[in-house]
């Protein structure tokens, strides 16, 4: 297993993972509708690893030379006061959950941040997640933000967690 900087030759893989581990996370939790509608978008992931922002990490996570996770961070989306930076995304193909990616790659996004001045971060989860939020409080994430989930039009009565870390020193172990 190994963590490494994504570039654009992961778009393909980033896509699918991003599609089936979000149809096999949010089915039953989010409207069917929304879940259906979900398409791998290559080229729009190209684009975006091609020439991503300055502040903006992007890592995967390799099981051999599969592909089977990813994770991207940067800094707080709403320039959270107490909180700059941000895990903006974070997900495993379900059948390499529960292997180590998932810490793997948090200690990664931490461990970049902080060589960035960033040593305070939040994750966004949706409530209903009891996958993500398990994971987060067994890294000694607490739950500190809540806002209405705005993104996705027809799931806006869903709330979103943000789980916290003061002092991220402890993930880099
Ligand atoms: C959440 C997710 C990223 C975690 O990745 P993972 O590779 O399965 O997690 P790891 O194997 O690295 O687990 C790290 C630790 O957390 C624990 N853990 C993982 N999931 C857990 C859960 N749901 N509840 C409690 N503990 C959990 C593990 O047991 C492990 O503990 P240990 O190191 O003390 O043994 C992954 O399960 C996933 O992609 N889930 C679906 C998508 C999702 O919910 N993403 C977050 C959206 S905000």
């Amino acid at each position: 297993m190994g963590v490494r900087r994504a570039t654009v030759d992961d778009a393909e893989a980033i896509e699918r993972i991003r599609v089936e581990t979000w149809r096999a996370t949010y089915r039953g939790l989010l409207p069917d509708g929304l879940i259906d509608q979900l398409q791998p978008n290559v080229e729009r992931r190209r684009e975006r690893l091609r020439s991503p922002a300055p502040s903006e990490l992007n890592f995967v996570t390799e099981e051999g030379a599969r592909v089977v996770g990813y994770a991207f961070a940067g800094p707080e989306r709403s320039r959270d006061r107490e909180y700059p930076g941000e895990v903006y995304a974070i997900y495993v193909l379900p059948a390499f959950q529960g292997k180590g990616h998932g810490r793997a790659l948090i200690r990664e996004c931490a461990r970049e941040l902080a060589d960035r001045g960033i040593t305070a971060i939040l994750i966004w989860v949706l409530r209903e997640n009891m996958i993500g939020r398990g994971f987060y409080e067994r890294l000694g994430g607490t739950p500190v933000r809540e806002k209405p989930l705005e993104e996705f039009p027809g799931a806006e009565e869903h709330v979103e967690i943000a789980y916290g870390w003061k002092d991220t020193r402890p993930l880099l172990t």
